[in-house]
């Protein structure tokens, strides 16, 4: 009853039981985070603006980008995608 085979097998299925159900605790604990990124943009300089042949606008910007986006990042972040999406009118 208490052959090393028994007891390995005890062993491996506690472990097994406790990683599942760490497992599942953390990918709860997810749900109660509520991200909160701020992020501030200002364009410092125009460098150029030019029509282009083929007629769409093409234009060189310097911006100046500060965000905070401490609050992205949890256990569960594996990577954060970050976009600027400019408009103007013509
Ligand atoms: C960019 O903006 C940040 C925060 O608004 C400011 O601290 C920093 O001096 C600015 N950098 C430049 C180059 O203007």
């Amino acid at each position: 009853m208490h052959s090393f085979g028994y007891r390995l097998n005890g062993l491996l299925t506690f472990a097994v039981t406790v990683l599942a159900l760490m497992c599942a605790i953390t990918s709860l604990s997810d749900n109660f985070n509520t991200p909160s990124p701020s992020a501030e943009i200002k364009i410092m300089n125009i460098n150029w603006f030019q029509k282009q042949p083929q007629g769409h606008d093409e234009v060189s910007l310097t911006m100046n980008v500060s965000a905070d986006l401490q609050s992205l990042f949890t256990w569960n972040t594996k990577q954060v995608f970050i976009f600027v999406a400019a408009e103007y009118e013509t």
